[in-house]
């Protein structure tokens, strides 16, 4: 199994090319089952999870191909054979439950594997199936499995009881393909939902109000192809803004949105870290020990959760106390233990975390325990002194493209081993 090892200590300073984002990429190549037409999507990024969705993609008969540039793939769902999700693919990525909408939406059945408990807490997928029977489909789970059939699904009015990401995106795309007008109160505004909007607005879908909490959706017969580009990674962003944060030095982000970033810019910024951004790049400068900042996670565009444990381990090096609160995940705070093996300072009470700023970490073996978490280790440990190992990166590998390497050139000491040296 991988591991990283990193030896502490680093500035950074260089350019950072940032991805396109994880979290646009995975419902925009879902969205593909929606067309019998070709949908071109550049600014794919290189990840586990985007293999994992095409794979599943692949075994129900929709075509990938790599498109014109090496960012670009072709996908081609005209000749659908199955319209399951296996368990097998399923249980490696919560994210598949993104097909149900479009299967049962284009082709009026889909049988898709209950997502399992998840290290992050148990993550139900009430809401999407809620909505999609509002919208007229007839769901059961048997057998582990949610099995769903409409023979046309109509619009509806649906307010979910908590604000979810995907199952917004979810009801969003079945609702292009319903007869008559869906509105969904209490939608998610973060920018992945707006990209993903845009998308299915350029393949034919009628969408109004998105980036909103209502978004409007008029249902059209079919979709047609097209071709886009997925916005950047705020979160892959984010990461990299810590990280510089962190060690010190100076470091532009390449690609990346700012405007997606205010509220972490912000609390950086009260941190005492030097950022500047344009259109298309930030800037970051960090020199000397940052200041210890509190914050707590909440929907978009409030302080994102992917963005805690990140934050968390620059607090960890910061001057003073600060508190840290989880509100959108109940048990979000594994990277704590493996943070305080690195000679972090926190105790938990409830859903807050209390983070102690010491003014040096040491390098030790840590584990990987979720995505983000297995960032917040990586930044950990370039700021240690000696030398860190994180095991069980395959976490990391789920979301992040090609990490290391664009850590190592920005100057960290970063290699991926095979096994423990
Ligand atoms: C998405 C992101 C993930 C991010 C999260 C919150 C993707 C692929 N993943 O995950 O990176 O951390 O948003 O910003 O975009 N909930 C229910 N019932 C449901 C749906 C959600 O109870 O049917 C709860 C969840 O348990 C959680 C909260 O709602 O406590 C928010 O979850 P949600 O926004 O759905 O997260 P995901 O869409 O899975």
């Amino acid at each position: 199994m991988d591991k990283l090892l990193i030896r502490g200590g680093q500035r950074l300073n260089g350019e950072v090319p940032i991805s396109g984002a994880k979290n646009a990429a995975l419902p925009e190549l879902c969205a593909a089952l929606l067309s019998a037409e070709p949908l071109t999507l550049t600014n794919v990024p290189r990840l586990q999870d985007v293999s994992t969705t095409l794979k599943l993609l692949r075994n129900m008969g929709v075509a990938a191909e790599p498109g014109a540039t090496e960012d670009a793939l072709v996908l081609d769902a005209s000749r659908v054979t199955l319209t399951e999700a296996p368990y097998e693919l399923v249980k490696t990525m919560r994210a598949s439950i993104l097909v149900l909408g479009p299967l049962l939406a284009r082709f009026g059945r889909a049988r898709v594997s209950l997502p399992g408990g998840c290290a992050i807490g148990s993550r139900p997928v009430d809401q999407h199936i809620k909505g999609l029977q509002a919208m007229g489909a007839e769901i059961r789970v048997e057998h582990g499995y949610i099995v769903a059939e409409a023979s046309r699904l109509q619009g509806a009015r649906i307010t979910t009881d908590m604000v979810t990401v995907t199952g917004t995106e979810n009801l969003l795309m079945a609702a292009c393909l319903a007869e008559g007008e869906t509105v969904l109160e209490n939608a998610a505004q973060e920018p992945e939902v707006s990209d993903l909007a845009e998308m299915l607005i350029a393949m034919g879908a009628r969408i109004e109000g998105h980036g909103t909490r209502r978004i409007t959706v008029q249902g059209v017969e079919s979709l047609h192809g097209a071709s886009h580009h997925i916005v950047p990674d705020r979160i892959e962003a984010g990461t990299f803004l810590c990280a510089v944060a962190a060690t010190g030095g100076d470091v532009v982000l390449r690609r990346a949105n700012a405007a997606h970033l205010t509220t972490v810019i912000e609390k950086l910024r009260e941190a005492g870290i030097d950022i500047e951004s344009g259109d298309d790049w930030i800037r970051v400068r960090g020199s000397g020990r940052p200041k210890a900042v509190s914050f707590r996670t909440s929907e978009y565009p409030s302080f994102p959760t992917d963005m805690q444990a990140q934050f968390m381990a620059l607090n960890c090096i910061a001057e003073g106390s600060s508190r840290v609160t989880e509100t959108i995940f109940e048990n979000r705070f594994m990277h704590v233990n493996e943070l305080t093996r690195l000679g972090a300072q926190i105790e938990v009470d409830g859903h807050t975390a209390i983070v102690h700023g010491v003014e040096r970490l040491s390098g030790a073996t840590v584990m990987a325990t979720d995505l983000r978490a297995s960032a917040s280790l990586v930044i950990g440990g370039l700021v240690a002194d000696g030398e860190t190992l994180v095991d069980r990166i395959y976490h990391l590998d789920r979301g992040y493209d090609r990490m290391e390497s664009k850590l190592r050139a920005i100057g960290a000491q970063i290699e991926r081993v095979g096994r423990a040296p």
